[in-house]
């Protein structure tokens, strides 16, 4: 059969989830806009889209407080790039949310999973899939411990053969897994039903090998990771601060402390790299911010406080002698004098009295 292909593009960002793994990070906000240091998610995925001047417009299809994403990005304008919202009235899935925000659209379509971080080539990615006129084509990436994933199978030309969904030992025949990043020709989009929740990865890219159209993948080995689960979000931090994914203000540099020139670290405290610490933070004499520890905006870490290993989310106030190690705290939380905290996650807000052993 002869189809046409579409020449221009545009990207589409999957952003509509609840991100239920993500919570208590997620009460709040979408997934797609928690803070990576000090900037929402979403950026560094638009970094990369900026990259591909081809892409004239990003649509983001949203279901979970939509309002939060537009009023965080706008026009785009801020971002560099022309931003479109299409807001599901019911979450539709991600291959739903794709048909749905893509009506209309007779372009070539980038789709992202809104919680991937990546340095992918895209150009090289779209000249693949343009030069072998894939109607769809999937980036992958390898895993370590194939059987807690769905697989995607190929042959030595980067042909999809199958998915085979969470294998036993004995039925694993590659460690390439769907890096949630696509591309995919608009004359696809009509196959998803309509009302209905669908997923890609299920029911969308099955129905490639079904009707044996040119479905291809590339496997990308480089950084990739979701932030999907509070320990990938802090992993994320520390891959960065380790040099391992390079972003500013690390940019590839392992064992750097940056301390904003907004902030005041005071003679006498105690700071270990790697560590970020952002403007207006305050950490008093006699205060330790140890290695792998990012201080939010107006953070305060009082007189013989610890803190290590941690994300701690803007204007939190860490009060004398608390200890805290490997925790996640959400915004304008409130660590007591003396308590300490080993682990975990604390939603916005949280107020742990002074002397808790958590
Ligand atoms: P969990 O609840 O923790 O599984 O997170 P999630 O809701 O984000 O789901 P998942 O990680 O599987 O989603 C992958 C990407 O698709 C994320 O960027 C989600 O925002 C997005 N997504 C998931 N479901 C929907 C949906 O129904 N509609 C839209 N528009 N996007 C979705």
């Amino acid at each position: 059969m002869q189809y046409d292909f579409a020449r221009d593009m545009k990207a589409l960002l999957l952003v509509g989830g609840q991100g239920t793994r993500l919570r208590p990070l997620t009460i709040n906000q979408p997934k797609s806009i928690v803070p990576i240091f000090n900037r929402p998610f979403l950026h560094y995925q638009l970094d990369l889209i900026k990259q591909v001047p081809e892409i004239d417009e990003v649509i983001l299809s949203l279901n979970y407080q939509p309002s939060r994403i537009q009023d965080v990005f706008g026009d785009g304008r801020d971002a560099g790039i022309k931003l479109r919202y299409v807001v599901e009235p019911t979450p539709l899935g991600t291959a739903g949310g794709v048909k749905y925000a893509a009506r209309g659209v007779e372009e070539t379509l980038v789709v992202f999973n809104g919680d991937v971080l990546t340095q992918v080539d895209l150009a090289s990615l779209i000249a693949f899939h343009r030069e072998r006129r894939a109607r769809a084509t999937i980036v992958l990436t390898p895993v370590d411990n194939p059987t807690a994933y769905g697989l995607v199978e190929t042959d030595p030309a980067g042909n999809i053969l199958r998915f085979l969904e969470k294998p036993k030992a004995d039925e694993i025949t590659c460690n390439t897994i769907n890096a949630g990043i696509y591309v995919l020709e608009p004359s696809t989009f009509d196959r998803s039903p309509d009302a209905v929740a669908w997923s890609i990865e299920r029911s969308f890219f099955p129905s490639f090998i079904e009707r044996h159209e040119t479905f291809l993948a590339s496997i990308y080995r480089d950084y990739w990771i979701d932030i999907g689960t509070p320990e990938k979000y802090m992993q994320v931090h520390r891959d960065i601060m380790d040099g391992r994914y390079a972003m500013p203000p690390f940019n590839g540099k392992p064992g750097l402390s940056w301390v904003s020139p907004g902030a005041r670290v005071d003679a006498g405290a105690k700071v270990d790299a790697p560590a970020f610490i952002d403007e207006g933070c305050i950490v008093r004499a006699g205060a330790h911010v140890g290695a792998h520890t990012v201080l939010g905006r107006g953070c305060r870490v009082d007189e013989g406080a610890g803190v290590a290993g941690s994300i701690v989310w803007p204007e939190t106030h860490i009060e004398r002698e608390a200890q805290v190690r490997d925790v996640i705290i959400g915004r304008e939380s409130h660590i007591g004098r003396n308590a300490t905290i080993d682990g975990g996650v604390l939603g916005d807000k949280s107020d742990v009295a002074g002397y808790s052993r958590i």
